[in-house]
């Protein structure tokens, strides 16, 4: 009999979605009757569809590959030219960010490769995260075994925690400690809360001064409707040398279903031996996607380049449109039932502190029972996302006038 890998031993329950979903089912097999009336505003899945220029490049790629003049066969493990092209183009240089095109790694998607990058770095890094955090950075790090055992009431030790509270409008403040790495996500999930240019400058200060590394998710950049905000860490030209940038096209792209991302490796960017060698991390992400995969389809890499035509452009920013009026009207009905609300301005959700001092999880249970709304409870996010529900913007607009309703008939 094999031994198991144990450090998955020590997670604690579930994963946040799937967990959530056990209680629906639950809550629709005793209540058969209400089943249908459920709107699901809980992970941050899109409603769709892919846009028209995306359909079409991808039709067209299957037309290619079912043409035996014009089949492929596999891609360059690390993207197509024509797609890290546009990617360097429109995402980066065309904002003023120094990166260049073999420096984008295209992948199935940034979800992924916010745990596989653990694989390029020592397991005796400290490791440092805000609370709340998209819980992927934190479990990655639970099943590679570099923490230690589960804390009760959140967390796990090992890990040093970055506060991120109304206080400091959800931005915490680089560690004045030692910290090798950091994780930091803006516009950020799950507070909606977005760093500006001073900023993201001192952590990427910070990061330079100390030789710590910054992984940086921007997975919701194209939600940024402020255009003083950064998009990307690379637009403080210094961060080259000290982070690593994830970045989707699940959400603007409606590729939660396709799959599709990019991580950013600069060439600048070092990490070191224990013996003090310095080592490209470029090198080993390359490394490692060469040995580990065989890239990414055809058709969705086409589809992925049509994103970046004017025609995917433009069809790409009716649908931001449409979710960003989404996040504001969740967010006016809640702060007009007098609920304190946050984000939704740059980004898909809406941070909701709960009324009457509720717990998260006992808010979402009842929001799921008087009003079938599926929402995620702040403690799912970190102990510090007690007293907190996320909100998602990700539907159609009806569902989310009838959610405004509703929560409005709940008070
Ligand atoms: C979320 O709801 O936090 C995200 O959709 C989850 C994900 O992207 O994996």
């Amino acid at each position: 009999m094999p031994l198991v890998n144990e450090h998955y031993l020590t997670l604690t329950g579930a994963y946040l979605f799937p967990e959530i979903d056990r209680r629906v089912r639950a809550f629709q097999a005793a209540r058969p009757d209400l089943a249908d009336r459920i709107i699901r505003c809980g992970i941050g899945d899109v409603v769709g569809p892919i846009v028209p220029a995306v359909a079409r490049a991808m039709h067209e790629a299957i037309d290619e590959l079912a043409d035996p003049a014009r089949f492929r066969g596999y891609p360059p493990a690390n993207g197509y030219e024509f797609l890290r092209h546009a990617i360097a183009e429109h995402d980066f240089r065309g904002r003023g960010a120094p990166i260049e095109d073999d420096e984008i790694f295209v992948s199935d998607g940034s979800k992924g490769d916010c745990g596989h990058v653990l694989e390029i770095l020592g397991p005796d890094n400290v490791v440092a995260l805000p609370d709340p955090v998209y819980p992927v950075y934190v479990d990655t790090n639970v099943m590679a075994g570099r923490t230690g055992p589960a804390i009760d009431g959140g967390g796990y030790e090992g890990l040093r925690t970055l506060p991120a509270t109304p206080e400091n409008e959800f931005v915490p403040d680089p560690p004045s400690d030692r910290v090798d790495i950091a994780y930091l996500c803006f516009p950020n999930n799950p507070t909606g809360a977005t760093i500006d240019h001073d900023g993201l400058r001192r952590w990427v200060d910070w990061a330079n001064a100390n030789e710590s590394l910054i992984l940086f998710d921007a997975a919701y950049a194209d939600f940024t409707r402020d255009p003083s905000l950064p998009r990307s860490i690379f637009e403080i030209p210094e961060a080259r040398t000290c982070a690593i940038e994830f970045r989707s096209f699940s959400k603007h792209g409606a590729f939660t279903g396709v799959r599709c991302g990019y991580t950013v490796v600069p060439k600048d960017l070092h990490g070191r031996t224990r013996g003090g060698e310095r080592i490209p991390m470029h090198r080993l992400w390359m490394r490692r996607w060469t040995t580990r995969a065989n890239g990414v389809s055809w058709p969705v890499q086409r589809g992925a380049a049509a994103l970046y035509s004017p025609e995917g452009r433009s069809q790409t920013e009716a649908v931001i449109d449409h979710y960003m009026t989404n996040a504001r009207m969740l967010r006016d009905g809640c702060a007009a039932l007098g609920w304190h609300a946050h984000g939704g301005e740059n980004a898909p959700f809406v941070w909701v502190a709960c009324p009457r001092c509720e717990d998260s999880w006992t808010f979402f249970e009842r929001i799921l029972h008087e009003a079938q709304v599926v929402i995620t409870p702040g403690l799912g996010f970190g102990r510090l996302g007690e007293g907190f529900i996320r909100i998602s913007a990700f539907n159609h607009r009806d569902r989310i006038l009838e959610v405004v309703e509703r929560l409005r008939g709940m008070c």
